[in-house]
């Protein structure tokens, strides 16, 4: 679904993307992670044609992005910006929806239907103001508006950061439900629980080298690995790395109990 193959890119006189080769598959859950200032926005937009390799060749669904038009790989691409109010630009829920989907397509009883059936998929208020909304909000309306046109490709550049935890799970729910149907999903995360509980698969930048691509088990409980890029393991593998052998396998708070339990238990 997307291929870089040695892929750099410059702006303003620096080096950001450094000969960066990889392959996400269709179906595939990454997660992008690395420190501030590594060069996961950067590479987003790569995906997506926004910006085009320096050198190197990314092709995204089949297409070169450097020769193909940004309209055509949006048609199947959903891209979430960092920031929500980038991307909004309508003075209602409504009209956001509907623009976002005539950005992609052109049928307008299909386009009612979908904008209609997102407005009640998320419970929102079509008249709403989205400057009114609050970040949660703004962030589901931005999701609605994505998800509305079911690209086959989702980029997401850090979809929960700032959003308590309900607001989290439920944008999480989301964008799982739609990669559960097939839909590829790059996502830039900052939060490892997220990456750990959601990605299949993780990508580890820093200063604009690719570190590593594997699975997000693997990656997460390699803390030398994580160190170079600035990054923790999440909590509780930290914990279990620390605790060592036996708890080999813990990945969350119950198998920590369980492992825990087992223990003590087999001592006795
Ligand atoms: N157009 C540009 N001109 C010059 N420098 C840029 C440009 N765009 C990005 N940069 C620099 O490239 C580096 C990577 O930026 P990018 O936004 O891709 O990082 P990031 O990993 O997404 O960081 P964050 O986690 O803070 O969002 C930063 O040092 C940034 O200042
Ligand atoms: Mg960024």
């Amino acid at each position: 679904m997307i291929l870089f193959d040695n892929v750099s890119y410059s702006a303003g006189g620096t080096k950001i993307i450094k000969g960066v080769s990889f392959e996400i598959r269709r179906g595939d859950f990454t997660a992008l992670i690395g420190a501030n200032g590594a060069g996961k926005s950067t590479l987003a937009r790569l995906c997506n044609g926004l910006l085009k390799p320096t050198s190197g060749t990314v092709r995204t669904g089949g297409f070169d992005t450097a020769s193909a038009k940004t309209s055509r790989i949006a048609k199947f691409t959903g891209f979430l910006f960092q920031d929500p109010d980038r991307q909004i630009c309508k003075n209602s829920v409504r009209d956001e929806i509907r623009f976002s989907l005539e950005c992609v397509m052109e049928d307008r009883d299909e386009i009612e239907m979908r904008c209609e059936r997102a407005i009640r998929e998320f419970s929102f208020d079509g008249e709403r103001e989205p400057f009114t909304m609050s970040r949660g909000e703004r962030q589901r309306l931005v999701l609605a508006s994505v998800l509305a046109a079911e690209p086959e490709l989702l980029i997401l550049d850090e979809p929960t950061t700032g959003l308590d935890y309900r607001e989290c799970m439920y944008i999480m729910d989301c964008i799982s439900a739609i990669n559960r149907k097939g839909a590829t999903v790059l996502m830039i995360s900052h939060d490892m629980e997220i990456v750990q509980d959601f990605a299949k698969d993780a990508m580890v930048l820093n200063d604009g080298m690719l570190l590593a691509h594997g699975r997000t088990k693997e990656i997460i409980r390699d803390r030398e690995l994580l160190a170079r890029a600035s990054l923790l393991p999440p909590q509780i593998t930290d914990l279990a790395l620390v605790l060592g052998e036996g708890y080999e396998s813990v990945v969350t708070v119950g198998d920590m109990v369980s492992a825990v339990k087992e223990r003590s238990g087999s001592k006795r």
